[in-house]
């Protein structure tokens, strides 16, 4: 009897830690030998030789991009269109810079106005310090691709390209020819400038176009977001992620999203035609690359603070998104101007169902990650509104 007893005991035993064995497997979701097309965020910034990074630098391009002395009319700066309430993006479909008051959807323009908005939706800055960074031949520092049509190369060149656009920074206040020796000769007038840039660059009239360049982006290096639950899972943290999102991440990779979105930063730094709608608030719709209506593939990294989505933010939310993808995958083309046959060819491998849509989301949420530096000066050398014409409350100031 007591020997039947004990053998009951370990037959129990065997069994109920044979279930618990079970159970702790099943937790480990099985995701996709494709997975191998993404990866985790380094955690080191490619920096270019020519700019290595210093605290002196990093602090003066700080100051330059709250500054609105950047601008001709002194009331626009980097952080007006990138701001760190909003992720160092913005909420309105297309940016308004010249002539606009206000901050995220409460921006608008002043009256009168003869300023045209920008044409594209604002790209975030956080992580931009790793676009180009792919699986494959990366590049990155000198060579990274900017904008939504890659039409320029290197955080450095990127800075000084909105102070010469006329919506952004510069309205009529200068040519464009003249608008860089302008600012530099705004910036040379203040003592702290002077003092500033002396300290960062160590010579004498460091006041330079490159070196403004540089300067910004050093700043612009700090704003990273490597470590979402994503990168986590990629570095070994297998439990981090919820089964939904587990679930998403396999019809991520299923569905076809990959083909464009891959590597580490979501995207292959390449453009595509998507036939994406025009956006009609633009007199003459944006044709994007090579006049072809491709656009570069963005990242999919923090997408909280890149809404509204896509180059014209035509699309609201990752919902709306994700349906325009399930339209795409059964031949329906948003733009009426784009004929089939004008569709990257890659977009006959989407195969997206409504059903896969809310797992997606789940996933794609596993991309965020807000941990960076958010602070704002709270002064710049030039005395003007930190930020430019933005309305911010004092209480948000650090
Ligand atoms: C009026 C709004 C506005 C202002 C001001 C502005 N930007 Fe932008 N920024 C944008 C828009 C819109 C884009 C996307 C434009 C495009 O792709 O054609 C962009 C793109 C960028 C990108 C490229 C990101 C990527 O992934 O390719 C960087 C970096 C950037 N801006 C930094 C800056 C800096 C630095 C300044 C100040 C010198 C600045 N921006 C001023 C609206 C603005
Ligand atoms: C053929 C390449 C390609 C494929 C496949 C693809 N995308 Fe995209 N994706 C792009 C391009 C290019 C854009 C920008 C299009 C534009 O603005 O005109 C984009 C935009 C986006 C955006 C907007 C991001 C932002 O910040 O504005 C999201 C989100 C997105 N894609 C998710 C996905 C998902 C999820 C899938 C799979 C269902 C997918 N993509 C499949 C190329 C692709």
């Amino acid at each position: 009897m007591i020997k039947n007893l004990l053998l009951l005991f370990i037959i129990t035993g065997l069994i109920s830690s044979c279930n618990s064995g079970s159970n702790a497997k099943k937790k480990v979701k099985a995701v996709s030998d494709e997975i191998s097309v993404l990866g985790a965020l380094p955690l080191k910034v490619p920096v270019p030789d020519d700019n290595p990074i210093s605290v002196e630098k990093r602090e003066l391009g700080k100051l330059l991009f709250f500054d609105p002395i950047l601008s001709g009319n002194k009331d626009v700066a980097c952080a007006t269109c990138h701001h760190p309430e909003y992720g160092f993006a913005e909420s309105l479909e297309i940016s308004i810079g010249v002539n606009g008051s206000g901050l995220g959807l409460s921006r608008a323009f002043n009256q009168p106005n003869d300023i045209p908005f920008v044409k594209r939706n604002s790209q975030t800055v956080v992580n931009s310090a790793f676009n180009g960074l792919t699986n494959g031949e990366s590049n990155v520092g000198s060579q990274a691709p900017m904008f939504w049509d890659l039409r320029v190369k290197s955080l450095e060149n990127q800075a000084l390209e909105p102070i010469k656009a006329l919506e952004e920074m510069r309205g009529h206040t200068y040519e464009q020819s003249d608008a860089l020796d302008k600012v530099l000769s705004r910036l040379k007038q203040i003592a702290a400038y002077r003092q500033l840039f002396r300290e960062a660059f160590g010579v004498e009239n460091a006041i330079t176009k490159e070196n403004l360049g540089k300067a910004i982006a050093s700043y612009e290096r700090t704003l990273i977001g490597n470590n979402s639950r994503f990168d986590q899972y990629m570095r070994g943290n297998q439990s981090i992620l919820s089964r939904n999102e587990l679930d998403g991440l396999n019809l991520f990779l299923k569905d076809g999203c990959t083909k464009c979105h891959n590597g580490p930063m979501f995207s292959d730094f390449k453009t595509h035609v998507m036939g994406v709608a025009d956006q009609e608030k633009l007199m003459i719709p944006d044709d994007g690359f090579e006049k072809r209506y491709a656009f570069r593939t963005p990242s999919l990294r923090n997408l909280r603070s890149t809404y509204p989505y896509m180059h014209n933010g035509k699309l609201k939310t990752l919902e709306n998104v994700l349906e325009f993808y399930e339209d795409l995958s059964g031949g329906k083309i948003a733009n009426s101007t784009i004929k089939p046959e004008q569709l990257d060819p890659l977009t006959g491998k989407l195969n997206v169902d409504f059903k896969d849509i809310p797992l997606i989301v789940e996933f794609l949420n596993s991309l965020n990650d807000e941990n960076y530096d958010k602070s704002i000066p709270s002064n710049v050398p030039s005395n003007l509104m930190v930020g430019g014409n933005i309305n911010l409350p004092k209480t948000h100031q650090k």
